[in-house]
């Protein structure tokens, strides 16, 4: 099991280039499916999970083309794929599940595994299902496995979410493209990942229009054309890497970014007294006067985003006075706790609630990760102490962050991996 040795003490400063967005890569791969054009996407970060899907596409059929130096695949789907995601594809990464609305929409039938239990919390997706039911779908969930069909295929329908769902939304807008007739889909997700989705299916020929802030028209088509796409930016990555300058009280680069995207985290940052400097595609992150506390409320897009709380939770334990978070999101996402208590931090958990005291003082520690978020903080938690920090199992971490603790020593951290 791979661990990651951390000693912190020394200044992240330099530059860092922030890729393609892991969560903008997975749902656009899985639209694919809907067309038998070429379709060549680039800015693809190299992480197991965009892997993992890609490995998913070519278990069905679907002839990808990887180009890890390039990071870029192409994707040209001649013949009909299968209509099956098995479980062990789906069982280290729920996205794996966005596969299904496409290929009950294109083939009207599909067995798609329901994706494996999260750390996080229970993750259900009965918000998928309904709709899709909605849309004419007969689903049944037999031995871990979601079997759909629709006959006569997807019709097009009014479906208002419940709940903001990011992957309810990409999922049933993939359908909506291909289902015959119109579909009006409300309170719908608008993360940029979203947005960028959207985007990529446009320039495929689905036929989409915003109606409202949240609300959406899709006509479905089945006329789809090739098309060249760039993922957009790697918002959370972003973020993380403000963070540790911040924590640090280093001067940094950040390149390749659209600081209107990540404003919220931006104001927020600010508030606390660090500084950064937007320009056109990066932002210039210098802190050097005393952090102040915060309290932070996680929300859909534009609000706080929940992927950024464990990472946000590191630089409160060093801020004046005490910072509070409230977690909206997920039901289990402060288990970054207990491994940040081991390092000495003073934190209080009530239910969906956590009281960080400030100043605390951060010593080295052999830590356990848990999910893919709460790796990075005790990453960014290594950085504080002189003294040294091993990270276990950091496979959670491979999932999400390209090379990072490549582009980390860059810029002057002293970290490496264990074999
Ligand atoms: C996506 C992101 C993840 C991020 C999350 C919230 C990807 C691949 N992952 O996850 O990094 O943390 O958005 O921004 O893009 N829910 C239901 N029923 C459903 C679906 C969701 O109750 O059918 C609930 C979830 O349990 C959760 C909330 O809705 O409490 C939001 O989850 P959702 O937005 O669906 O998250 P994901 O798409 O899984």
């Amino acid at each position: 099991m791979q661990k990651l040795e951390v000693i912190g003490g020394k200044k992240i400063s330099g530059t860092i280039v922030i890729s393609g967005s892991k969560n903008a890569t997975l749902p656009i791969l899985a639209s694919t499916i809907l067309t038998n054009k070429k379709i060549t996407i680039n800015n693809i970060p190299v992480v197991r999970d965009v892997e993992t899907m890609a490995e998913l596409l070519k278990t069905i059929g679907s002839n990808v083309k990887f180009d890890r130096k390039k990071k870029k695949i192409e994707i040209y789907n001649k013949k009909p794929l299968k209509t099956f995601a098995p479980y062990y594809l789906l069982k280290t990464m729920r996205a794996g599940v966005l596969v299904l609305g496409a290929l009950l929409a294109k083939y009207r039938i599909a067995k798609v595994s329901l994706p494996g239990g999260c750390a996080i919390g229970s993750r259900p997706i009965d918000l998928h299902l309904d709709a899709l039911k909605k849309m004419g779908a007969k689903i049944k969930i037999k031995d871990g496995y979601v079997h759909a069909s629709a006959t006569k295929g997807l019709r097009g329908s009014n479906i208002k979410f419940s709940k903001i769902s990011v992957g309810a939304t990409e999922n049933i807008l993939i359908a909506a493209c291909f289902a015959s007739g119109e579909s009006k889909l409300r309170n719908c997700a608008i993360e940029p990942e979203v947005e960028d989705l959207i985007i990529f299916l446009k320039k495929i020929g689905c036929k989409i229009k915003r109606i409202g802030k949240r609300s959406l028209n899709v006509l479905g088509t089945n006329k789809l054309k090739s098309t060249t796409h760039k993922v957009i930016f790697d918002r959370i990555e972003a973020g993380t890497y403000i963070i540790a300058a911040a924590l640090t009280k280093g001067h940094l680069k950040i390149k390749n970014i659209n600081p209107k995207i990540i404003l919220t985290e931006i104001k927020l940052l600010n508030k606390m007294g660090v500084k950064i400097t937007k320009k056109k595609d990066h932002i210039i992150v210098n802190r050097t006067e005393s952090l102040k506390n915060i309290n932070i409320v996680t929300k859909p897009y534009p609000g706080f985003p929940t992927d950024l709380q464990a990472q946000i939770m590191i630089l409160m334990t060093k801020a004046d006075g005490i910072s509070t978070i409230q977690e909206n999101i997920f039901e289990n996402r402060f288990m970054h706790v207990s491994e940040l208590r081991r390092m000495g931090a003073k934190i209080e958990i009530k239910g969906n609630k956590a009281k960080v005291f400030g100043k605390s003082k951060l010593n080295g520690a052999e830590l356990m990760a848990t999910d893919l978020r709460a790796s990075v903080c005790l990453v960014l938690a290594g950085l504080i102490p002189s003294s040294k920090t091993i990270i276990n199992r950091i496979y959670h971490l491979d999932r999400g962050y390209e090379k990072i603790e490549k582009k980390l020593l860059k810029c002057g951290a002293q970290i490496r991996r264990l074999r």
